[in-house]
């Protein structure tokens, strides 16, 4: 059966440690300079309806330095966005490439484009989850404090796409994650159901980083929530990750946020610039996450 790389939940718990392991060992084979071909002559097909930067950057070089290849296909330019059906696009991409990757919309549409495939599917960021971000996360925590398991992460600020798959995350890797939105910008209540054992639902954001281990946050407004934009950064106002709500979190607490950010919002400059920033060896893991990830799905 083919693999897909849809939500966390697809891959089994030991899966996903054997990809952090991997993606840590192919980070040091990089630096030592060691050359690896093992995806020569595979095609992983890019499909983006948003920005990106570090997905797009990171999935590319990553097949380059698999000696393999990446094709990046906006949907301005080819037919799914012009309305071809997503079904026939993922019949006639896939019958041609090894992998896809895609960022669109709606998650529902990778689910589609799943079913029609005949390769590995891989979900680049949707409005319901971000699962390739967990594994750079995941991987950059073992990196810097060793194992999450038994620790406490706290999320603040909007229940999205990235809180959702944190969520996901907290069952896979075994963490407590407590969790503080404003009223209105809780993750779904499904996810909430489905990982109430693994969750708390705090009252404000200064509970929510009592004694944790890992603080993050993310944008108030997500890619295609522009407009509400004004009305975000009042409702987030008391959401702000600063120096004064790092203080509740313990002494040797990381910070991690996925990027874009946006200092004076959702995280003051003194804290994403600060010491306890993981920020850019978490995006720059992106890279190294993917390719074991690419290694794992391909392989
Ligand atoms: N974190 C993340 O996915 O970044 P991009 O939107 O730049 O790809
Ligand atoms: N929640 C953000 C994540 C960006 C990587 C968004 O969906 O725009």
């Amino acid at each position: 059966m083919t693999k897909h790389f849809i939500n966390l939940d697809d891959l089994s718990n030991d899966d996903l440690q054997q990809i952090i392991d991997q993606a840590i060992a192919l980070k040091k084979q990089h630096k030592a300079g060691e050359i690896s071909n093992t995806l020569k002559n595979k095609t992983l097909a890019m499909i983006f309806d948003k920005s990106s930067t570090r997905t797009r950057v990171s999935f590319e070089t990553g097949m380059t330095q698999l000696g393999g290849h990446a094709l990046f296909l906006s949907d301005k330019d080819i037919q799914l966005g012009r309305g071809e059906p997503i079904t026939d696009s993922a019949v006639v991409i896939s019958s041609m490439v090894d992998c896809i990757m895609l960022r669109v919309s709606s998650h529902a549409d990778i689910n589609t484009f799943a079913d029609y495939s005949s390769v590995p599917i891989i979900n680049a960021l949707s409005d319901e989850s971000h699962p390739c971000q967990l594994l750079a996360d995941m991987m950059t925590y073992q990196e810097h404090n060793g194992s999450i398991k038994g620790k406490t992460v706290a999320w603040i600020g909007d229940g999205n796409n990235m809180c959702h798959t944190y969520m996901q995350a907290a069952k896979a890797f075994g963490f407590t994650l407590n969790i503080a939105t404003p009223k209105g910008y809780e993750p779904d209540q499904s996810f909430v159901d489905q990982y109430t054992d693994y969750i708390n639902l705090c009252k404000d954001a200064n509970s929510a980083c009592n004694d944790v281990d890992l603080v993050v946050t993310d944008v108030w407004a997500s890619m295609g929530q522009e407009a509400e934009q004004k009305k975000r950064e009042l409702d987030f106002e008391d959401f702000q990750v600063d120096k004064n709500l790092m203080s509740q979190a313990k002494s040797d607490a990381v910070f991690m946020h996925c990027l874009p950010a946006h200092r004076g919002e959702e995280v003051s400059a003194d804290v994403i610039d600060g010491k306890q920033s993981l920020v850019w060896g978490e995006a720059e893991n992106r890279l190294h996450a993917q390719k074991a990830l690419l290694l794992y799905l391909l392989g």
